[in-house]
């Protein structure tokens, strides 16, 4: 082979690992995978916006278009409740009713100097105090919001246990939570535009976020990045192939660098294995969160594949030779 020719695998290599990292960097995999490998912890942020992949679970009223992300993290659930109006909006967990009576309340607004948000009590079926005025204490343990011409969203952050009689704990199991907003921001006001809704949820189990949670990549591709991923395939096909192939010609040309072939290999079989560990991994992760099926095919092709390469090095590398030494041993010439 010419030098020219030489390179040629490792420029495509090269070019072929800088569209992988250019894709992986417009998909945001690194925090996606995150996301998906450990749900609740490194996503959540209190800034008044539900960002994709940010919660666990998600509950969506169509009739109200009132909307409720959460996750239990630890000892607490994070929240997250979103409504088209502009005014207060709450969500309450437990009660036995009828209507709204003995709920849980986190009700809030935000206005010009940021969100306002407090712990109140349902006490009785069509209204509700703050649990400070019933001689409670405000158990919200951070809070933020953000209100625009397109509605208003409260994230917040409460222990599950109950700390008072004003409190419902958050336990495994069905909950009777329910929703409501308002025009005004008023806490006192009635949900008069008739925005509220009620659902029983196993607030430990779902419904899961469904395109915002778990999914690794965005339901679509956009053209260029369905035309990088295909350039990325190409060049690392022909960069790996080349690279391989000319390994293998030196290998079989350079008659006693059995100690430099062996070291190659060893290199390559140590990257297949981080590869094969990789991927199994992600492979594991992915089952135990139910991920979608093509990632849970990828995870294990690309671990076939790993295994594949690490069982072709192998035998090619030291099976050989093993079997010329023996040769040699036994005094056969060769
Ligand atoms: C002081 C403020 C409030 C007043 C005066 C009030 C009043 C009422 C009244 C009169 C009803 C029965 C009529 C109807 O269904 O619309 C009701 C039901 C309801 N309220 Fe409120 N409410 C207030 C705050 C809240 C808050 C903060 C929430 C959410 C946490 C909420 C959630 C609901 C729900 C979900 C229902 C329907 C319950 C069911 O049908 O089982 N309300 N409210």
């Amino acid at each position: 082979m010419t030098p020219g020719r030489d390179r040629l695998p490792l420029v495509a290599l090269g070019a072929g690992v800088a569209l992988a990292l250019l894709l992986a960097f417009t998909l945001r995999l690194p925090q996606r995978l995150l996301a998906l490998a450990r749900p609740g912890h490194a996503a959540h942020q209190l800034d008044g916006r539900i960002a994709p992949g940010e919660y666990q679970f998600q509950w969506v009223d169509p009739a109200s278009k009132l909307t409720f992300d959460w996750s239990i993290v630890g000892d607490r659930l994070i929240g997250a409740i979103s409504t088209p109006d502009t005014g207060w909006v709450a969500v309450g967990f437990g009660g036995d009713g009828p209507l709204m009576f003995g709920a849980d309340i986190v009700i809030g607004y935000v206005d010009a100097r940021g969100a306002h948000v407090e712990d109140d009590y349902a006490n009785t079926p069509v209204s509700h105090v703050a649990d400070t005025a019933m001689g409670g204490r405000d158990d919200i343990l951070g809070s933020a919001g953000v209100t625009t011409a397109a509605g208003t969203t409260i994230e917040f952050e409460r222990p599950l246990a109950a700390h008072d009689s004003t409190d419902q704990p958050i336990k495994a199991g069905q909950t009777h939570v329910i929703a409501a907003s308002a025009e005004t921001k008023d806490f006192v006001a009635y949900h008069a535009g008739g925005r509220k809704a009620v659902a029983l949820l196993d607030l430990f189990a779902g419904p899961p976020a469904a395109a915002a949670g778990g999914a690794l990549l965005p339901d679509h591709l956009t053209d260029v990045q369905i035309m990088v991923s295909v350039w990325m395939a190409m060049l690392l096909i022909v960069g790996l192939h080349g690279v391989v192939a000319g390994w293998a010609e030196g290998s079989e040309a350079a008659e006693g660098a059995s100690a430099e072939r062996t070291g190659v290999a060893v290199a390559l079989i140590a990257v297949f294995m981080v590869v094969e560990l990789a991927s199994l991994a992600i492979f594991a992760v992915a089952v135990a969160r139910a991920a979608p099926v093509w990632l849970l095919g990828s995870s294990l092709a690309v671990g076939l594949l790993a295994l594949a390469g690490i069982v072709v090095l192998y035998s090619r590398a030291f099976v050989r030779w093993e079997a010329i030494r023996t040769e040699r041993d036994d005094g056969i010439p060769w």
